[in-house]
């Protein structure tokens, strides 16, 4: 994930911006950069790759200056490279930015921009802001960056600086965090507390739409109508461990809370201006394409192949295109028909997982056309693909992935109804009535995580057990694989999910007094097929925990506890009902002393075969 440090006082800003930005580090970037005012110009350097990159491209001409901006890159728009490092400049120089988030307005922004005679270096939304500024500077800084602001639409934390007012830089948020940290005779500005705890512990944590006028000995802060704002410092007292993971225990809980915000990045751009249709710009499909194939194939490992089977149901079920799900291990070994008329689409995260990428190249060599589904901008599996839609997720850090499979599950629901839209198998109406219902499942995942003590509950009560079953039919069935998935690779203990019509052929056997069976009840069509697979384990004296949408007040008659999250269309309740799992193989390795973002045998990106 992108990070951001600022410093304006005495001391030579290089030194903090370097130093800042290496307390970011372990969030993953590809690029780095500073920009320091050094007395008549801004002077920017920047480079892709690491931050040791960046020190020895300026080791014998360090920027000289007291007041600077400096950023990690993880790349969204446009790939990892010099040019598209931050920061990012406007034509004359004079006014530099930084930024974390998405710009969502920003193709069309920069078009208007050209046509007023911009010249743009990079591939990035952010560039968009430097042109803007320059654009509407009227003399006055604060009236400038307040005008852009109005302009822009999406998510962001910024920061500004201009030559003509090289004493102070401004800085603000919109669904990104962004901190200032106060010093005497000078200050800081940061993404992340982590990059300047060793500086000072007292801080503001700015709210969204405030903006932060800094100057080395006064910080104004106003809100969006430019009222001025009170602030109270918040003093942080965790160690930088913990500021690392945002004041989380582990990065998968913090990953898990991230989901919201994940989803909505994900779907950010993707979404028609008047709200009603899916826009997949990085596409460009007609039915002529789409008419041309014969066979979809999704091909994943792990989480991302859960993913995978969740995808299948929605483009089957939207777009009535017949697609078939493998484990990238098995498909590349079991000579698959796969032909010019095939369309392979692989999702990993990582966009490193050797079986998948290998799977990626004999499909190619094969003759197919090919998708990718990744997380990240400029990996092997994103360069080997035909074509790429990305996650908009940020590094996922922990070994058990939570917010990339939320996201590519948003990502192959906006899919399908992309290819729905082109292929005509629905109606316009229900695709506005999706797209509406998909806006509101972030907020969503945030009321589910909004309460977890149940669930913690849960664990403790049921995190020594041997054995945990997972059931569920239809997409439940598909979520069920992921939670079982999350409790074994997590808290070690032995998870199943079957296909609840699937118990009586034999895994009943194994369902005795006091095991715990999480049954997902969801969807609508198997309601009652589920409801009796649930009455035959309750008769073997399972514990059954019932996951369930609110407004359900049957399944609670049956089962000993139930979870229940907010009402949404039963294709999109897969995102929401992960979410418990999620955390209850959390708190069921917490119960269990587990090393939750570390586990025992397994590795964050496999790329071994
Ligand atoms: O980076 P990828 O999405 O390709 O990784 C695939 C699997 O290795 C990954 O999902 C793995 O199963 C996770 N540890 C599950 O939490």
């Amino acid at each position: 994930m992108c990070g951001i440090v600022g410093y304006v006082g005495d001391r030579q800003a290089a030194e903090f911006l370097l130093e800042g930005l290496s307390k970011l580090e372990y969030r993953g970037y590809d690029s780095a950069g500073i920009a320091v005012y050094n007395g008549e110009n801004i002077r920017v350097e920047k480079c892709v790759g690491r931050l040791a990159a960046l020190r020895e491209k300026i080791k014998d001409d360090v920027p000289q200056g007291t007041i600077g901006i400096g950023h990690t890159r993880w790349a969204t728009h446009g790939r990892p490279s010099d040019v598209n490092a931050h920061p990012h400049t406007d034509c004359s120089g004079d006014f530099v930015v930084v930024h974390n988030g998405i710009i969502e307005n920003y193709l069309a922004l920069k078009e208007a921009l050209i046509e007023k005679g911009h010249v743009f270096k990079s591939e990035t939304d952010t560039e968009v802001v430097a042109h803007l500024l320059e654009e509407v500077y009227n003399g006055d800084f604060e009236e400038s960056v307040r005008e852009v602001l109005r302009r822009i639409e999406g998510s962001y934390s910024l920061v500004f600086m201009c030559r003509q007012h090289p004493d102070r830089l401004i800085c603000t948020k919109q669904d990104n965090p962004l901190v200032i940290g106060l010093g005497d005779g000078e200050n800081f500005i940061a993404s992340d507390i982590p990059a300047i705890i060793n500086r000072t512990r007292r801080t503001y944590i700015l709210n969204d739409g405030e903006m932060a006028v800094v100057k080395k000995d006064a910080i104004e802060i106003t809100n969006r109508k430019g009222e001025l704002v009170t602030k109270k410092v918040f003093e942080v007292n965790w160690n930088a461990e913990a500021a690392e993971k945002g004041g989380f225990e582990h990065f998968m809980l913090k990953e898990i809370h991230e989901q919201p915000k994940a989803v909505r990045d994900t779907m950010s751009q993707r979404i028609a201006k008047d709200g009603k249709r899916i826009v997949m710009s990085e596409l460009k499909w007609n039915a002529d394409f789409l008419n041309n194939f014969n066979k979809v194939y999704i091909v994943a490992c792990g989480t991302a192949y859960h993913a995978g089977l969740v995808g299948k149901f929605y483009i089957e079920k939207l777009a009535r295109i017949p697609v078939e799900v493998d484990v990238a291990s098995e498909f590349r070994y079991r000579d698959p028909i796969v032909d010019e008329n095939t369309l392979l689409i692989v999702v990993s995260q990582s966009g490193e997982t050797s079986d998948t990428l290998a799977a990626l190249k004999e499909s190619k060599r094969r003759g197919a056309q090919t998708l990718a589904l990744t997380n990240v901008v400029g990996s092997s599996i994103a360069r080997e693909a035909d074509q790429v839609l990305y996650t908009w997720a940020g590094p996922e850090i922990a070994v058990a992935s939570t917010k990339a499979y939320t996201t590519q599950l948003i990502l192959f629901f906006m899919l399908a109804l992309y290819m729905a839209e082109i292929k005509g198998t629905l109606p316009d109406d229900e695709i506005a009535h999706f797209v509406s219902m998909l806006q509101q499942v972030p907020a969503q995942i945030s009321e589910t995580l909004s309460d977890v003590e149940p669930i913690k509950t849960f664990a403790k009560q049921y995190g020594f057990n041997e054995d945990v079953f997972y059931i569920g039919r239809s997409l439940d069935y598909d979520v069920a694989l992921e939670g079982a998935l999350k409790l074994k690779e997590i808290s070690y203990i032995h998870a199943e999910a079957y296909a609840a019509g699937e118990l009586k052929h034999g895994t009943l056997a194994l369902i005795v007094e006091g095991v715990p069976v999480i049954a997902l009840a969801t969807q609508k069509s198997v309601y009652e097929k589920t409801l009796s697979n649930i009455k035959e384990v309750k008769a073997r004296d399972a514990v059954v925990i019932g996951i369930a949408a609110a407004g359900d007040e049957e399944l609670e008659k049956y089962v000993d506890h139930v979870i229940h999250v907010p009402e949404t269309d039963e294709l999109l309740i897969p995102i929401l009902t992960v979410v418990p799992l999620q955390l209850l193989a959390y708190y069921a390795a917490i119960t269990r002393g587990c090393d939750v973002d570390k586990p025992r045998n397994l590795a964050k990106s496999v790329t071994v075969e």
